[in-house]
């Protein structure tokens, strides 16, 4: 399994063969601007809520790619009324796709579109393949993530750390307790004033725990293991 950060809450997962692009926002992201949704590929594309700062290229790239859009129900079905294709979620449940097992996770935040219609509630994911990882979304720092963490091995945790919206550094070293997980790639920080970071001091801080915080440069890959 690879990761590529495309800025913000937006990854690339590719899993032998197939791309899952998560939460895209990139053509309003002044700092992945050498990055071209044009080029990146999508088999399907998860969608942790239906906030600006997670749908907002969705709707280019599924068009070019024909991707599959997995999120909650109330999201997919506004994306399936618009012509794409999608597969309904909800918290709790799970689906074997072809390329390996997805939870859709519980998570504490918002979900409204920008025209402020009804996005269904917040949620992440856990994906198992030849890795597991969870992409925890936008979400604050709750008791729901030890079912996680004794539910799934993960090789990785991708939590939010950039504070106001979501969890902090703070918070997200104790959810990474709470997952079991000391390998953390940390995102949703730097875009905007709001949640900029201090990233030495946040990397310090998992150090002092034992754990890793991966951040990554726009555009960088990194091999899961
Ligand atoms: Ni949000
Ligand atoms: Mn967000």
């Amino acid at each position: 399994m690879k990761i590529t950060y495309y800025g913000h809450a937006c990854l690339s997962i590719e899993i032998n063969n197939t791309h899952i692009l998560v939460d895209p926002f990139i053509s309003g992201n002044e700092k992945a601007s050498h990055i071209d949704i044009n080029s990146l590929k999508a088999d399907y594309i998860f969608i942790t809520h239906a906030h600006q700062d997670h749908i907002l290229d969705v709707e280019a790239i599924a068009k070019r790619t024909g991707a599959i859009i997995v999120s909650n129900y109330e999201i997919v079905v506004h994306y399936q009324n618009l012509g794409f294709k999608g597969h309904p979620m909800n918290h709790g449940g799970s689906w074997s796709f072809d390329f390996g097992n997805v939870k859709y996770a519980n998570a504490i935040h918002t979900s409204s579109f920008p025209d402020g219609k009804y996005g269904g509630q917040p949620g992440g994911f856990i994906i198992e393949a030849d890795k597991t990882i969870y992409i925890a979304g936008d979400t604050a720092l709750t008791y729901d993530m030890k079912l996680i963490g004794n539910q799934f091995n993960l090789d990785l945790a991708i939590l939010p750390i950039g504070d106001n919206f979501t969890m902090g550094v703070e918070d997200a070293i104790m959810a990474s307790d709470f997952v079991k997980c000391d390998h953390i790639f940390g995102y949703h920080y730097d875009t905007f004033g709001y949640i900029e970071i201090d990233k030495p001091k946040a990397k310090a801080k998992f150090a002092a725990k034992n754990k890793t915080l991966a951040l990554l440069d726009i555009g960088e890959t990194i091999v899961v293991n």
